[in-house]
């Protein structure tokens, strides 16, 4: 049985916490920490033998966690991932990796210097089963090679404190990976296209549709809309030479009723993801248990989408295309994107 230390028991570390404990196999929750220590104790109160730790460093050296789960606020994760490489822990880390481009190439450098890989980040649309089976058929070669894709990220609305820039280093990181991972090479390029505002935004700068480039030469476009209302949509479809594929509608029922054709569209990302948190934690675990190394995104997917964000929110800022430089790729990462 894997002993998992959770830090940060708010919202989705309260969901990863109810997954190992009542979904997955091979996993407990051994210790639980946060900042709010009232928190901590709640959640500990639903989890028998569970430890409650002052810091996140006092759990990651408590020797009986053998792995951690990082679900703190972004800027605090550098400092959780790297005391976890110090203790020879692996380390999941919900997405971002670190809220800067320096912060994830001290992270890189330093398991690097470790040796082996010991941290995997939170982007769960690689275990999503519709972008599995997309591409499946991408790599087939049955749509000849990618050239294009065409994305959209749609949210029904977005919390108070969603500003501009989020829409990029928040929101449209997800597809920032799973570019990555599906064109199976680095984006080169980045550029961001404003068009006419939503009333439905107030403040923010809604939508966006943003542009990257791949090494190939690959154009993918991205429509980010925060606040469409009407569900939270999710759409990607790749263009190949002799084809196209696209994500398929997802709902089990369709109802054919009063002369309509009715598929029900999510609520919210929680509603659309749910199987791939399932599936992300369920193959972590699966990977390290017994001594094992993580095979998913890496601390260097974690620092290549850092860059790739960075660089578009200064494409934003400045209105004109960014290209996209990252340090040289360290061996351990060589079968990365
Ligand atoms: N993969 C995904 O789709 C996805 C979805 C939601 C959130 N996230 C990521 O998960 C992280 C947490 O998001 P959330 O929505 O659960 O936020 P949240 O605010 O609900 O919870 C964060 C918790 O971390 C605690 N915390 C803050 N600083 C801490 C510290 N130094 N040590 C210990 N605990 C600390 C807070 O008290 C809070 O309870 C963010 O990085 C977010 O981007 C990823």
């Amino acid at each position: 049985m894997l002993r998992v230390g959770v830090v940060g028991t708010g919202m989705i570390g309260q969901d990863h916490i109810r997954r190992m404990t009542t979904v997955l196999a091979g996993v407990e929750v051994a210790a639980v920490t946060d900042v709010d220590a009232e928190t901590a104790k709640r959640v500990a109160e639903g989890l028998p033998g569970a430890v409650v730790h002052g810091t996140g460093e006092e759990l990651i050296a408590d020797p009986g966690v053998d792995a951690v789960v990082v679900c703190s606020w972004g800027p605090t994760h550098e400092q959780y991932v790297l005391a976890s490489i110090a203790a020879g822990k692996p380390v999941f880390c919900e997405k971002p990796l670190a809220t800067t481009e320096g912060a994830c190439r001290r992270i890189v450098e330093a398991e690097v210097a470790h040796g082996s890989r010991l941290v995997q980040v939170g982007y769960m649309r690689r275990y999503d089963e519709a972008y599995r089976a997309l591409k499946a058929v991408v790599d087939s070669g049955r749509i000849g090679a990618p050239l294009m894709m065409h994305c959209a990220h749609r949210n029904a609305s977005v919390p108070a404190h969603y500003e501009k820039e989020m829409a990029i280093t928040d929101t449209a990181v997800h597809e920032i990976d799973m570019v990555r991972w599906m064109f199976g090479e680095e984006i080169t390029a980045t550029r961001v296209l404003v068009p006419r505002r939503s009333r439905n935004g107030g403040a923010l700068q809604d939508p966006l549709i943003l542009v990257l480039e791949t090494a190939s030469g690959a154009i993918v476009d991205v429509e980010i809309s925060v606040n469409i209302r009407y569900g939270y949509d999710i759409r990607g479809e790749v263009v190949g030479e002799e084809g196209t594929a696209a994500l398929g509608e997802l709902t089990p029922v369709t109802l054919r009723a009063s002369r309509q054709l009715v598929s029900p569209i999510p609520a919210d990302w929680r509603e659309r993801f749910r199987r791939a948190y399932d599936v992300e934690l369920q193959e972590w675990v699966d990977s390290i248990a017994g001594g094992g190394r993580p095979v998913g995104p890496s601390a260097w997917d974690g620092y290549a989408a850092a860059v790739v964000s960075d660089a578009s929110v200064a494409a934003l800022r400045g209105g004109s295309r960014v290209e996209v430089t990252l340090m040289p790729r360290p061996d351990l990462y060589a079968d990365a994107a």
